[in-house]
């Protein structure tokens, strides 16, 4: 029998009168889990989950998301602090450290990423297999598993040195990588990483300067650069976060897994939505036709999605997309540019969140609804914008991937299934088959 002051479930069987006791689990906040390690050995049963909408797959320290609330906090810290008060090389450390850096930690962990900025330069030839009109998304999933064929001497991921400077690493070339990607598509010659700028700056640097002339960093852009790399930099266990997990527990390099995490972010449903948004902004044109997209976002029958809307665990607002509608204006104002597509955008947020469908389904605005919009206004042309999600991502990705590789025991991931395919059957010859 169970400790009484020990919080459990009792199963029952009502077929058979069995009887399962399984221990519940605690956290800080959210809700509780149900232990169910051992219901199989108990039960000889699997629970049933598909799209894990009910199951807890680890246990973290790093991001808690109060979906009701509409609250994202990374170590405890609030996402509306962390996005006007901090750096992107804080929330950094906040995220690998579980701390915000003091003066002298953040300019030893900012030295470590600075060292890091340049890459190898037979990366360059990788790029160069690559078709010119590539996605560059297809070209950071090539390139960043790549850094494993370059990066021998960090690959070890059961020794704590070489993890950290494999996460060191990730963190800094992502930004040169992407600023590759973008280059290589323009047909310009690359732009080396400068140390005396910062990350943001540096990026920025990367992806906009040319040899005839160097890029002028203007504030609201470096601002509003630094705070969508702080609003995009993790997010709890979201599909390209879990796959990283995953493709960790087999024990592959930090490299690959984070190149795994790429082509999961890549999808629509995640963080290609950023990139679908604008589209979708493009398609509808005018505020006049909204009424059609609406009705065609309702239609079961019509595979289109407001992109942009929706989420799996915010059933309020995403605090991203609030952040990030207020830097839309703001860096719209400030660089003098009027884009329709921001009172398109706002227009279909009013209609939506008026509509019965959304307000019943609960779905609010997300991170990617308004990041396009600003992210075009900087000058990025939209096959980038997942991009600039993954430069951000990589570091939660490598964090919550660190924090796997501290737990005492690592295991392999690996779900089992509910097989509905043919009973076993006799082979038959093919001279014999209907
Ligand atoms: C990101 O997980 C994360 O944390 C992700 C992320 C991160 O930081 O890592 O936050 C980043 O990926 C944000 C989400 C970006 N994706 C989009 O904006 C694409 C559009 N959104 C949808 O595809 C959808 O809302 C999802 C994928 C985001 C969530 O899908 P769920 O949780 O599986 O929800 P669902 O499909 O079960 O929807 C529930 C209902 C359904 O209607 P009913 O069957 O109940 O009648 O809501 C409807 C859906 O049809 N619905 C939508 C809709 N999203 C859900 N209807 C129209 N437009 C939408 N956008």
């Amino acid at each position: 029998m169970s400790d009484d002051k020990q919080p459990t479930f009792t199963l029952i069987n009502n077929q058979t009168g069995e009887e399962s006791i399984l221990p519940v689990v605690e956290g800080t906040y959210g809700p509780h889990c149900i232990d169910v390690r051992k219901l199989y050995s108990q039960t000889g049963y699997f629970t049933f989950d598909p799209s894990f909408t009910a199951t807890g797959s680890c246990k973290s320290k790093i991001t808690y998301i109060d979906g009701d609330e509409g609250i994202l906090l990374h170590r405890g810290y609030n996402i509306k602090e962390l996005a006007v008060k901090s750096t992107y090389m804080e929330v950094c450390h906040l995220l690998l450290h579980g701390e915000l850096p003091n003066e002298a930690e953040l300019k030893e962990f900012s030295g470590h990423i600075t060292n890091h900025t340049m890459v190898h330069e037979q990366v360059k030839s990788v790029y160069q297999g690559f078709r010119r009109d590539a996605h560059p998304m297809a070209i950071m999933c090539g390139v960043v598993g790549t850094m494993a064929a370059f990066y021998h001497d960090s690959l070890d991921i059961w020794d704590p040195e070489q993890r950290r400077i494999s996460a060191h690493r990730l963190i800094a070339k992502m930004p040169t990588m992407a600023a590759m990607a973008l280059k290589y598509s323009k047909g310009q010659p690359y732009v080396y990483p400068r140390n005396d700028l910062t990350y943001a700056e540096n990026f920025l640097h990367m992806c906009f300067s040319v040899p005839a002339e160097e890029y002028k960093l203007r504030p609201p852009v470096v601002r509003a650069m630094e705070r969508i790399l702080i609003l995009h930099a993790d997010h709890e266990q979201n599909a390209s976060t879990s796959t990283v997990r995953l493709a960790g527990s087999s024990q592959a390099n930090p490299m690959a897994c984070i190149a795994s995490g790429i082509t999961s972010l890549w999808g629509p449903a995640h963080g290609g939505a950023n990139q679908s948004v604008l589209e979708m902004l493009d398609e509808i044109g005018d505020k006049k036709n909204i009424p059609e997209f609406i009705k065609r976002a309702k239609d079961k029958e019509d595979p289109f999605r407001l992109m942009g809307f929706g989420h799996r665990v915010y059933k309020n607002f995403d605090p991203r997309a609030e952040i990030m509608r207020e830097s839309c204006h703001e860096v719209l104002e400030e660089l003098g540019i009027n884009d329709p597509q921001l009172e398109l955008a706002m227009e279909l947020e009013k209609i939506a969140l008026e509509d019965p469908y959304f307000i019943d389904r609960k779905l609010f605005p997300n991170v990617d609804f308004y990041s396009g919009i600003i992210l075009k206004a900087m000058g990025f042309p939209v096959e980038m914008f997942t991009v600039l999600f993954a430069v951000s991502r990589t570091a939660g990705w490598i964090s919550q991937w660190k924090e796997m590789m501290e737990e005492k025991s690592l295991r392999i991931g690996r779900p089992r299934q509910l097989y509905t395919g043919e009973a076993e059957r006799p082979y038959v010859e093919v001279s014999k088959r209907k």
